[in-house]
């Protein structure tokens, strides 16, 4: 497993050129996929990955000591179809899945946001349900469970127009996950899921995902550079450039934040025969986010700038 996941690291390199990633090629041949999204302490994704081996599972959660425990949940039972990724899940489907590649989509006790000026913080909105629409094939199913009665009805009330049949159902606790046993220890009997079952494609929202760009510069010196931070849809810090003696290569690091999550995007900048490439380096854990085109574009421009500099 420990292959596969590097693997699926290694992947997730800035160019976008291989994303959508082959879901094939990493879980080793053609299987039907669905995603846990936030899975916790895996209890959930371990079971069904247990029942369905046939079945490659893709699991998002953002809190990484949950990771670790789950890992080894997944070790101690031999599970080779699963893949967990310390990712948000949103943008986890938005650039690793083509349209129409997942059999199923799994979420238990998503933060349900209670209070109302915190409702635009919830998960499930109209724009994740039409994107979560779009990457399941027709007929595959996106099912929440939750322990708020009013959560699964806000839920429902965000379905319309998003490509989806709502089923609901209200049940006793039936899944183990460390959720599910907290608000049974609290004494609640009752749990809601909701199924959506994706019965209309919306036009697609497979958008193509643009490649990060090379930039050719003639000239530049990485020691006269200047790079301003910016702060707009996506907020840009660089830290220092960092060259070596000869001044043929430089470096330096761009913390890109939008859409509340960050990413460490290390740019490089190599002298050859003809001039400078401006590029992401290779290996840099990042995607091709508008965030990260502007930081690459803002470097070039520094670039460009600090060849004239007398
Ligand atoms: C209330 S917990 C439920 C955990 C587990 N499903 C269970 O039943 O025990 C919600 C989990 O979702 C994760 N989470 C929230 N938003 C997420 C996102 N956008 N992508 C991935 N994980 C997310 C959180 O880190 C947290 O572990």
């Amino acid at each position: 497993m420990a292959d596969s996941n590097t693997r699926v690291r290694a992947y997730l390199g800035i160019t976008g050129e291989d994303l959508p990633l082959d879901w094939m090629d990493v879980f080793g041949g053609p299987r039907p996929l669905e995603v846990e999204i936030g899975f916790g302490t895996g209890e959930y994704l371990c079971q069904i990955a247990r029942e369905r081996p046939q079945v490659g599972f893709i699991g998002f959660e953002q809190a990484p000591g949950r990771i670790v425990k789950t890992r080894a949940r997944i070790e101690a039972a031999g599970l080779r179809n699963v893949r967990l990724l310390f990712w948000d899940a949103v943008w986890g489907l938005q650039y690793l899945f083509s349209s129409g590649s997942l059999d199923a989509v799994h979420c238990l006790f998503p933060c349900p946001w209670p209070k109302k000026r915190h409702a635009k913080n919830r998960l499930f909105q109209p724009r994740v349900l039409s994107l979560v629409n779009d990457r399941l094939r027709m007929g595959g199913t996106l099912t929440v469970v939750t322990d708020e009665k009013a959560y699964a009805a806000w839920l429902m009330e965000q379905v319309p127009g998003t490509g989806f049949l709502v089923e609901a159902e209200t049940h006793g606790a039936r899944y183990g996950t460390m959720f599910e046993a907290k608000w049974r220890a609290e004494g609640q009997e009752d749990f809601y899921k909701v199924v959506l079952r994706k019965e209309q494609a919306l036009s697609s929202l497979c958008q193509e995902v643009a490649r990060v760009r090379i930039y050719d510069i003639q000239k530049m010196d990485p020691a006269k550079m200047v790079l301003r931070d910016e702060k707009r849809k996506a907020a840009i810090t660089f830290g220092e450039i960092i060259h070596d003696q000869t001044k043929a290569m430089a470096m330096v690091l761009a913390i890109v934040t939008e859409e509340g999550q960050t990413q460490h995007l290390w740019i490089k900048m190599v002298r050859g025969e003809k001039g400078w490439s401006v590029r992401a380096a290779e290996g840099s854990l990042a995607l091709p986010t508008p965030g990260a085109h502007r930081a690459l574009a803002l470097v070039s421009e520094a670039a460009v700038l600090s060849g004239g500099r007398a």
